[in-house]
């Protein structure tokens, strides 16, 4: 058996700055009730024809593998989270196989677990580096909302919330199994899936032809819904439990962790976490403030960010923890 360990980080966000300002100007919002109840200043929005849920991907996943100090050629496996993929199907993966130049006939997997999906693909990039079939893993978060968005009043409990982006981890074999990723805890409750969840166009309740024949002007059936009170009281409990739990696993308690880098879903959720936890600032990491809710992309973009700033050093004890819709969440314990 081996470790895995993360061997290089990047992100990618897009150049075009939206301020709760800006959102002032297209529906009934403003900067004060969003910074108050999310702590969110700025977000990125992609501008049409430039980015894509994929390309922000490879443009991530070109400096991790650059800071992982290998060739593109060593990657074994590709992992890619998201829930807003360039098209239906195929999935994100293959296309970062494809517009990356990875070697030509690697796996490549596509994970559905909103904002636990980074989590759940280090979880299974793991495994595959844990059993030795896998050496180099390549796993991305990213996300591009903002086009998907009800960017009018009627939607903005959502869409102030969400921003785009992109991060990714390689995770490479390691041989001391003292080092890297410790364990990973992940967990669902399908009882609530529908509290966050976006119904279609999709095979369940609305098909693509019902939307046409409707073309109803107060269809919301595409737009993310979410019960943000609701969603709110289960991640508070579900993100303590989780942490709490990976940390046990190990023998640890909160006064070992170095870094926590929560999901940013909301600043109040962090902050809660944190002053539960008995945490000082320096071991928890946001960025929500200048991205938003990145969804899949909000770890790898924190992560990476915190590891620039040189707030992440070998030996720190590391905790990757979300909690998202599906319900899932989950946590990631790593010795740095
Ligand atoms: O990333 C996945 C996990 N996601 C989360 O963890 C998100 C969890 N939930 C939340 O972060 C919060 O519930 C929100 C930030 C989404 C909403 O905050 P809230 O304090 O729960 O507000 P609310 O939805 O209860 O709305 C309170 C009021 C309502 O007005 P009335 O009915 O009291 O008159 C809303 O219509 O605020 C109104 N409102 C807004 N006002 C200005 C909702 N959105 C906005 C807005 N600007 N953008």
């Amino acid at each position: 058996m081996y470790n895995s360990r993360i061997s290089g980080l990047g992100f990618y966000v897009p150049e075009n700055v939206v301020t709760n300002d800006d959102l002032s100007k297209v529906m009934d919002t403003n900067d004060e009730w969003i910074q108050e109840r999310t702590g969110i200043k700025e977000r990125r929005h992609v501008v049409k024809g430039t980015d894509t849920t994929t390309s922000m991907g490879v443009k991530a996943a070109q400096k991790a593998i650059e800071r992982a100090g290998i060739d593109k050629d060593e990657i074994d496996f590709i992992v890619f989270a998201t829930l807003s993929p360039d098209y239906y199907f195929p999935g994100p993966g293959v296309l970062v196989q494809r517009d990356l130049g990875l070697k030509r006939t690697i796996g490549a997997l596509d994970v559905r677990n909103q904002c636990s999906g980074f989590v759940y693909g280090i979880s299974v990039a793991d495994q595959y580096i844990k059993s030795g079939m896998y050496k180099n893993v390549l796993v991305i978060g990213s996300e591009l909302h903002s086009h998907g968005l009800d960017m009018t009043t009627r939607g903005r409990g959502v869409s102030v919330i969400f921003g785009d982006g992109a991060g990714a981890a390689v995770l490479t074999r390691e041989e001391d199994t003292s080092k890297g990723i410790l364990s990973t805890h992940l967990h669902s409750e399908g009882q609530h899936a529908e509290e966050l969840s976006l119904i279609a166009p999709g095979m369940g309740k609305r098909w693509v032809n019902d939307i046409i024949e409707d073309n109803d002007p107060e269809d919301t059936s595409y737009f993310p819904h979410m019960n943000g009170q609701f969603v709110f009281k289960n991640a508070v409990v579900r993100f303590s439990e989780v942490i709490m739990e990976g940390l046990q696993k190990n023998n640890l308690g909160p006064q070992d962790i170095d870094m926590l880098i929560p999901h940013q879903a909301n600043l109040r959720i962090s902050q809660f976490i944190q002053k539960k936890f008995g945490l000082n600032d320096d071991q928890v990491f946001n960025n929500i403030m200048k991205y938003g809710n990145t969804t899949a992309a909000s770890i790898p973009i924190a992560l990476t960010e915190a590891w620039e700033a040189g707030k992440i050093k070998e030996g720190d004890l590391v905790v990757l923890a979300a909690f998202g819709s599906g319900f899932t969440w989950g946590s990631v314990i790593i010795r740095w």
